[in-house]
């Protein structure tokens, strides 16, 4: 695979610099159309996915590559983090590959270009097949983040196929208190009547929960309820950790969000800890430390009815999303299952 030969050269690089050049690349590729719902076609809030594999926010924060993205197989992407302004983000070096532990660990802090660059280029794609979640998050400067959300809600419901709330990066100080009971019920219901003022013929986007590794089991059974009284579309389990456990590499003691292959079982967890406080009344979408069609499927058994990925992509190129959901259908039929949505919670 190209990606295999051209890796040395790009871990030499740094790995910021690296993924400017990867959305660069994939700018530069001819448009192929999205996949076609297949046998792991799957309908989450009333959106229907034709493939259960998705990339995770972060990747495309900044909505440049979407198109591309599902032409490569994947069976939606989540573009974003986006905040109201553009923002630099943390200073440099903030983004870290640990190859020994196949990890992550990122301290970009939301730099994105802000809404009005992104709203361009979404509203440049209406009409065209595809997956396409908006990761909203507020400006680290913000008066009023709850604000924030609400305007991001706004203005992103016209092109967004589900609208993300991320209340969980660790790298906005204090971001991560609004998953907080009283925090977290205001900011959704500013959220839902943000969403509501923007909406044109009827169409709204579900509201996705973007929720940390690092919580309780009483923060867990707080979100589920809300989540509940809310009824949102779905819960994403999970976003990078602080925590870090045994790590081999040279950069395992820098701050920030930790993801990958450490994540995997902490985010397996949390996702059954909320498959069982949700009673399997929200979908959740499984992310952390998905590498292959496996993981995936463990994820799904669990309780995800979609899954997410990001940091496998760094170490395996983005060809990974197809080689998944091939190995995906594999899984499904080998396990007797005709559908994923049967197979959902199955374990
Ligand atoms: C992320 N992630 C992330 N999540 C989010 O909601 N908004 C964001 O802007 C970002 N940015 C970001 C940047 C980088 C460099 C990484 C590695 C990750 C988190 C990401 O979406 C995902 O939840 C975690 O990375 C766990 O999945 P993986 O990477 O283990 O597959």
């Amino acid at each position: 695979m190209l990606f295999d030969l051209l890796r040395p050269a790009i871990f030499a690089l740094d790995p910021e610099r690296a993924h400017r050049l990867a959305i660069g690349a994939l700018k530069a590729m001819p448009p192929r159309a999205p996949a076609r719902p297949g046998p792991l076609a799957v309908e989450v809030a009333g959106v229907a996915f034709p493939n259960p594999v998705g990339v995770a926010a972060g990747f495309d924060k900044d909505a440049e590559v979407p198109g591309t993205l599902l032409g490569l197989g994947f069976g939606f992407t989540e573009v974003g983090s986006i905040t109201p302004l553009p923002q630099a983000g943390n200073p440099t070096p903030r983004l870290f590959r640990l190859p020994e532990d196949g990890a992550v660990i990122n301290r970009m802090g939301f730099n994105n270009a802000g809404a009005e660059a992104a709203l361009a280029r979404l509203a440049a794609r209406k009409g065209k097949p595809g997956v396409v979640g908006i990761n909203i998050g507020a400006n680290k400067d913000a008066a009023d983040r709850i604000a924030d959300y609400a305007t991001m809600a706004r203005l992103m419901t016209p092109h967004a196929s589900y609208l993300a709330v991320n209340v969980s990066s660790p790298n906005t100080p204090g971001l991560r208190a609004l998953q907080d009971e009283g925090a977290l019920a205001a900011l959704l219901d500013a959220v839902i009547a943000a969403r509501a003022e923007a909406a044109t013929e009827g169409a709204l986007p579900p509201i996705f929960l973007k929720v940390a590794p690092d919580l309780t089991p009483a923060d867990v059974d707080a979100i589920a309820r809300i989540a509940l009284d809310r009824t949102l579309g779905a819960l994403i389990v999970s976003n990078t950790t602080i925590s870090r456990g045994d790590l081999a590499s040279r950069h395992a003691g820098e701050t920030g969000g930790l993801s990958g292959a450490p994540l995997r079982a902490l985010a397996l967890r949390r996702l059954r800890e909320f498959r069982q406080a949700t009673g399997g009344e929200i979908a959740l979408v499984g992310v952390g430390g998905i590498a292959t069609a496996e993981h995936a499927w463990q994820r799904i058994r669990a309780g995800a009815s979609l899954v997410q990925l990001y940091s496998a992509m760094v170490y395996e190129g983005p060809g990974l999303g197809a080689r998944i959901v091939r190995g995906l259908g594999e899984l499904m039929r080998r396990d007797g299952f005709a559908t994923i949505a049967e197979a959902v919670g199955s374990e």
